[in-house]
């Protein structure tokens, strides 16, 4: 006989991308083999995000679009899942909008596809599974498995911060972090993997509050010094953190912890203390520049990345001037900037929102002309820097060149051969270019 096949496809964030390997794996665990091709599918899931309108109407214009495959394949058998934030925050009406779809289930019930599967083909009708059963998902997932010497390990889940356009405390829940023990032993089964870089993924790392061995509660500052004494692994990374419970515990860590990558992804999401209050974020931009000060003293080249959404509901012109005038002053390596999107049910979703769109557009081009600005401006200033870099694999751009990442997530390019892949090298920059580096290794 041969396999099943799932075919997936991932629409969000990198929490959406974390939960779409577990879908893989447990489908791989339970008989299926991965396929690209819709038509060859026996099951195909869509891994939703509704953090904007844009990622939530894909969705259903790709729904569509697999409903006609199914049809002019013949495929008469295969089940389509939604699952991940839309499937949460729409449930049963995903099935009025899109009466072909079989199974909806949400980012914490992600772990009962098989069984959804399993009753769908036996009752033929279509399952709904939106609940958040604590943490109960991560108990029954597959094994970790490596692939290469990267790897994501999901910390905690959901989110207690309620900002006020946010949909995620809807469709993921409160917070709720995994015991230490738990984390540990995931991160240590990758690095025996050959995993060198561990991503902490969380909706907000630092809100890390896991229950120890002996009963305690672990902060993300500890969680981060034992995870560093993990054999086999280089480098650690975490996304995302929330300036609120940025605490100078986490900030000494820098100091502590040379595996901590000298890069933070901190989201700021404006420069104006007005509009901060207005998003319920609960801090000051001056609170904000005092984290990245402090993280500074400790770390002076540390590379920081940002979140910023233009166009809050009441936001002014001075509003956004002080945005800007904010990203003059911490000197973002990266900003993922946004157009403000209305999430219907969030509280901002009731504000009075009078600025016209173009004027949302024309702010968000403004920030991303500054981002792209500065950050060439810190590329030009790496050259002649020795970096230690992760090879991933060949260069595309062939010759015998191979491909690395730095701490600070851009690729450099170098002479060297493919047992190098995986492992981490010194590589002096030679040469910046609009979009990767060159280097030679030292
Ligand atoms: N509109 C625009 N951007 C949003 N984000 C979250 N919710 C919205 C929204 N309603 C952005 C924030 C967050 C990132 C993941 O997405 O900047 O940090
Ligand atoms: Fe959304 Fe705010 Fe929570 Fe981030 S901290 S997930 S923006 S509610």
């Amino acid at each position: 006989m041969t396999a099943k096949k799932i075919y997936l496809r991932s629409f969000g964030c990198q929490m959406n991308e974390y939960d779409s390997e577990k879908i893989v794996d447990l489908m791989v665990d339970n008989g299926y083999e991965r396929t690209d091709k819709v038509e060859d599918a026996d099951l195909v899931v869509l891994n939703t995000c509704s953090i904007r309108e844009k990622s939530q109407e894909k969705v259903f214009s790709e729904l569509g679009r697999i409903r006609d495959t199914k049809r002019e394949a013949h495929k008469d058998d295969m089940l389509i899942a939604v699952g991940g934030c839309v499937a949460s925050q729409e449930g049963k009406k995903i099935l009025s909008r899109a009466p072909y779809v079989d199974i909806v289930f949400g980012p914490q019930t992600l772990h009962r596809l098989p069984e959804m599967v399993g009753k769908v083909n036996d009752t033929h009708k279509p399952q709904v599974d939106i609940r958040f059963p604590e943490i109960e998902k991560f108990d029954h997932l597959a094994e970790p498995k490596a692939r290469g010497a990267t790897a994501f390990v999901s910390i905690m889940e959901g989110c207690s911060k309620y900002c006020s356009y946010c949909v995620v405390p809807y469709t993921r829940g409160e917070e709720i972090s995994r015991p230490m023990a738990d984390v540990l032993i995931e991160v240590a089964k990758l690095a025996a993997q050959g995993v060198k870089e561990v991503t902490l993924l969380g909706q907000n790392v630092n809100a890390y509050r896991g229950e120890t061995p002996d009963g305690d509660i672990a902060d993300f500052a500890m969680l981060l010094e034992y995870v560093a004494e993990i054999d086999g692994i280089e480098r650690i990374r975490y996304t995302t953190s929330h300036p609120k419970e940025f605490t100078q515990r986490l900030i000494d860590a820098y100091g502590k912890i040379d595996k901590l990558v000298n890069h933070v992804h901190l989201p700021v999401q404006s420069g104006s203390d007005r509009i901060l209050a207005a998003m319920k974020r609960g801090y000051t931009v001056l609170e904000y520049k005092s984290i990245i000060r402090r993280l500074k003293a400790i770390r002076p080249d540390i590379s920081i990345a940002t979140d910023i959404i233009v166009g809050f509901p009441g936001e002014t012109e001075e509003d956004f001037q002080a945005t800007l005038k904010l990203m003059d002053d911490v000197g973002f390596d990266a900003s993922f900037s946004f157009v403000y999107s209305r999430r219907p049910g969030t509280p901002a979703a009731y504000l009075k929102d009078d600025t016209p769109q173009e004027v949302k557009l024309k702010r968000l081009q403004i920030l991303q002309v500054k981002n792209d600005a500065k950050a060439t401006e810190i590329a030009q200033s790496m050259l002649g820097t020795v970096q230690r870099v992760l090879v991933i694999g060949p260069s595309r751009r062939g010759r015998g060149m191979m491909a690395a990442r730095t701490d600070n997530n851009r690729i450099v390019n170098f002479v060297g051969d493919e047992s190098l892949t995986d492992t981490m090298v010194n590589v002096r920059i030679t040469e910046v270019n609009p979009h990767t580096l060159l280097g030679e290794r030292v």
